[in-house]
């Protein structure tokens, strides 16, 4: 293939949308942040007043959705995350979210798909996968410095209980739970700042490319 694919999951918060930006733009490949895609069933869903549990009516939402339009800015809204991983439980809207992403991944000359599904499930041919993850307290911190640093107002108990709940759903449900692939290089961030998990991937990247 004349393209090159990385692969980067992990669960909420772990960092791996911050470090696959920092390793587009130092490759200057593509990315696509697929909880987007998610979030952006689930936002269409939630302003129309639709149920978040319909498969056909979410599926058809889904087969709809234009990448090119993922507004990340309307999508970050921490309700809208808990609403894409009910969504993400069907098998009808992966589906037609998973053939969309598979398009993105063959642009070239390389592309970056972060998720939770990437590595074994979207691109498991991808030459260089990465599972990215922190001990929940880290995530938790970081999500709670984010929030405040933002204006926001959240106790870290209460995100602690959420990144939880969100993991628990997302590595718990039949089609495609989160997981890091076999051939995945685990990549623990619990004690390191984003500098250091860059180098760290960035090492593993250039011995494949
Ligand atoms: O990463 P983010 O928090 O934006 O993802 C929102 C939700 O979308 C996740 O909790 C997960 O349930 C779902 N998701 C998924 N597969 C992906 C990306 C996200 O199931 N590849």
């Amino acid at each position: 293939p004349d393209t090159f694919t990385i692969a980067i999951d992990g669960p909420a918060a772990s960092g791996k949308g911050t470090l696959a930006r920092r390793l587009a733009v130092h490759y200057g490949f593509h990315h696509l942040d697929t909880g987007l895609t998610y979030r952006a069933v689930a936002k269409a869903l939630l302003d129309r007043g639709l149920p978040l549990d319909d498969e056909a009516i979410a599926a058809e939402m889904a087969q709809n959705l234009d990448l090119q339009h993922l507004d990340r800015a309307a999508l970050v809204a921490h309700h809208v995350g808990e609403a894409a991983s009910k969504v993400a439980v069907m098998p009808a809207v992966r589906r037609a979210l998973v053939a969309a992403q598979r398009a993105f991944a063959q642009t070239p000359p390389g592309t970056i798909l972060d998720g939770r599904d990437i590595g074994t499930v979207v691109c498991p041919d991808a030459p260089v996968k990465l599972y990215v993850m922190a001990s929940a307290e880290a995530r938790a911190r970081r999500r709670h410095a984010e929030i405040s640093a933002s204006g926001g107002e959240a106790g870290f108990a209460e995100i602690l209980a959420d990144l939880n709940r969100r993991d628990a759903r997302d590595m718990g449900r039949t089609d495609s739970p989160l997981k890091p692939a076999d051939d995945a290089h685990l990549l623990d961030t619990t004690e390191m700042d984003i500098e250091a998990a860059f180098l760290a991937a960035k090492r593993l990247v250039d011995e494949a490319l």
